[in-house]
């Protein structure tokens, strides 16, 4: 071990802390890790050293002693916080062959008696608690901070691999189970592609994507993300099973998600087998796993074992190192998405990794090119980890050759040749060129046509057809094309040109929230779309709104309330708004039940009087869309009486008269916005 004085050591311990609860932080609650989990691993291992060498350094609140956060009342969410019943704890971990064999001498040594191992995959997902009563799902909660956790359940329940209801035989009265929920590749890909294309930044990997996916406020987004779960500990009071194995047999006779890929071993070395077996089968696994679990089967023996601070000492993780590939780079590609935003791209001597070939990885933005002081003939460390997208890690200085040259960011967009422009707040560069740029208009035709928007049967292919004929420039001209235009594109008969013209016919029933997101206003996604849809109830009162009136929405912050801003002041924005319209096109929330928001105004009588934020037209759709009725003058069966600015004077006496309750519009955002 380096020589190291007291006082660096004290300084670095410090110095460690201080780090890897900044990394804790972005991983846990930021889902947005800037490190890998081998360099964090790396890190927590050098602060353990430190504190076994200096024990007079070593202080409760120690990352080493606690596990990091994932409660996410910092991050704003209103997720009930709930103590857990038994601490929820992390694992101990080694990348290194020697130590595991310590872990199994250890044991030996402590406790009486035979004993096998449990060997288990180690999921990559977040860790889940979930309580079941009466055979019923009670509750969900997070890891928390090991001690209590925010309660999911409202989300939980939307994960079709997780059972509310429990099914055969000796099911105990109440139990615990803690597991994993994951979102297989397939899902996180489609998930990406989905966030790429709605200009929002994709998630890192599907661990981050399932653990930002479960803290979702909205439990119907939640439904369409494709998570998945597996149980791998069964808690309770009295219960009656020997083992973990058996344990989880029975869990697996009641219905829960139990892993198949789970093996009862009887020596260190046969878990050194399986531990090998798998660090090739894996990479061939629907889903992400970062490695081996390896618990002591026999539960009175793990009972024996007990618990450190952080991690049982009946169990450890052997962890998978990330792949590497080394590889020269290329060339850099500058993708200009529809938002105009500028991505480099670099492609790769074609190099085999994790069972792909990968030629191609994102560089992000120009900061990051600049951090790896990347060079074009460099040999470059290419990463998957758990990971689909791969990233390029480091550059092997020792390989660059004396040619090598650094790359020049484009001043311009290679698409157009508008100068790119660079927001004070953001690493990105993008093309301000909106209005003209053919990548940036074509991206918000493939957009506009989308599933998740207008539904409309054109793909990338047709877009680029029509636009090379110049059949469209902007998104009405699609409401205007000619049966006669469709069949003579290339590979087009008459029924593909009807399909098509049905789908476009069909959009128009599309209620305004999927309007307003197919609009492509850079920073609105879908979800932010349907919360202005809430909000403002139409487009006019949308295009009005000030920037306080934006920002004072939950959810929504200065730089998206700046893109609609910018947005409605468009002329452009306009024009296509009005042609649009004209279209017949969905500009407003209806009543329809396509477009109910809620039933939160069910059987309620609604009578407005006064100014609000948005028009009293919009304020009256708004009633609607939740279910409620709008009366002109005020009765017995009035339920509310809403007073914006300048009520009428009359109104709110013949309301107080009649005992009616008068609500401000804040008061009636609350009750039709809260869950
Ligand atoms: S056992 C006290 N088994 O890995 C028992 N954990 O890095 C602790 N994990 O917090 C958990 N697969 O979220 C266990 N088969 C498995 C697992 C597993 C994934 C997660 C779990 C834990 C983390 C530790």
């Amino acid at each position: 071990m380096a020589k190291i004085s007291k006082t660096a050591a004290k300084d670095r311990i410090e110095f460690l802390k201080k780090e890897l609860e900044q990394h804790n932080y972005n991983y846990y609650v930021l889902n947005n890790p800037t490190i890998t989990d081998f360099e964090f691993d790396l890190l927590m291992g050098e602060l353990q050293g430190l504190e076994k060498r200096f024990p007079e350094f070593a202080t409760e609140d120690s990352p080493t002693r606690h596990v990091g956060s994932d409660l996410s009342s910092a991050a704003g969410s209103d997720f009930v916080q709930v103590a857990h019943r038994w601490p929820m704890l992390s694992l101990g971990n080694t990348y290194d062959k020697e130590e595991l064999l310590e872990f199994d001498r250890r044991i030996a040594r402590t406790v009486s008696g035979p004993y096998a191992f449990s060997c288990e995959l180690k999921f990559d997902g977040t860790a889940i608690c979930l309580t079941y009563r009466d055979g019923q799902l009670l509750r969900a909660l997070t890891r928390g901070d090991g001690t209590k956790g925010d309660d999911v359940t409202r989300n939980v329940v939307n994960i079709p691999a997780i059972p509310k209801q429990l099914h055969g035989e000796s099911i105990p009265l109440e139990f615990e189970i803690r597991g994993e929920i994951y979102m297989p590749y397939a899902a996180f890909e489609r998930l990406n592609a989905e966030r790429i294309d709605d200009g929002q930044d994709p998630f890192a990997n599907p661990r981050n994507a399932a653990s930002g996916s479960l803290k979702l406020q909205d439990p119907a987004e939640m439904r369409t993300r494709g998570l998945d779960c597996v149980l791998y500990h069964l808690l309770g009071e009295d219960l009656p099973f020997k083992t973990h194995t058996e344990a989880l047999q029975a869990a697996r006779g009641w219905g829960l998600p139990i892993s198949e890929y789970s093996r009862r071993v009887e020596s260190i070395e046969a878990a050194l087998d399986y531990i090998e077996e798998w660090d090739t089968r894996r990479k061939r696994l629907p889903f992400a796993t970062d490695g081996i679990v390896i618990k002591v089967d026999e539960l009175e023996l793990q009972r024996q074992l007990g618990f450190t601070a952080k991690s049982p000492r009946w169990a450890t993780a052997w962890k998978f190192k990330p792949e590497q590939a080394l590889t020269p780079l290329l060339s850099i590609d500058y993708q200009v998405g529809r938002t105009g935003a500028v991505t480099p791209v670099a492609n790769l001597e074609p190099v085999q990794l994790s069972g792909t070939v990968v030629k191609r990885a994102s560089l992000h933005n120009k900061d990051q090119m600049d951090l790896l002081d990347i060079h074009i003939g460099d040999y470059v460390y290419v990463e998957k980890g758990g990971e689909i997208i791969p990233k390029i890690t480091g550059v092997e200085l020792s390989k660059r050759p004396a040619d090598a040259r650094r790359p020049v960011f484009p001043a311009c967009c290679p698409d157009c040749g508008t100068p790119l422009v660079r927001d004070p707040d953001e690493a990105r560069h993008y093309c301000p060129n909106q209005e003209s740029c053919p990548v940036q208009i074509k991206g918000r035709f493939i957009h506009f046509a989308g599933r998740k928007a207008m539904d409309i049967l054109a793909g990338e292919a047709t877009v680029e057809m029509l636009w090379n004929r110049s059949y469209i420039h902007t998104l009405p001209d699609l409401y205007s094309l000619t049966r006669e235009q469709l069949v003579s594109l290339d590979g087009w008969q008459e029924k593909s040109a009807d399909n098509f013209l049905a789908s476009l016919e069909a959009s128009k029933q599309v209620p305004f929230e999927r309007v307003l997101y197919a609009l492509g206003i850079r920073h609105v996604g879908e979800q932010t779309a349907k919360t202005l849809a809430r909000h403002f109830g139409s487009i006019d009162a949308l295009m009005a709104a000030g920037r306080d009136d934006l920002v004072q929405i939950e959810d929504i912050g200065g730089t998206v309330a700046d893109a609609i801003l910018a947005w409605s002041a468009s002329d452009a924005a306009r024009d296509c708004v009005e042609r649009l319209r004209a279209a017949g096109l969905q500009m407003a929330v209806t009543d329809t039940a396509g477009s109910r928001l809620s039933d939160r105004l069910e059987g309620k009588t609604v009578v407005i009087s006064g100014n609000f934020s948005i028009s009293r037209e919009a304020m009256k759709a708004l009633i609607e869309a939740h279910g409620g009725k709008n009366a002109g003058s005020l009765s017995g069966k009035t339920a509310w009486l809403l007073a914006g600015e300048k009520a009428g004077p009359e109104k709110l006496k013949k309301a107080e008269k009649l005992g009616i309750p008068v609500i401000s519009e804040s008061d009636f955002r609350q009750l039709i916005e809260s869950e």
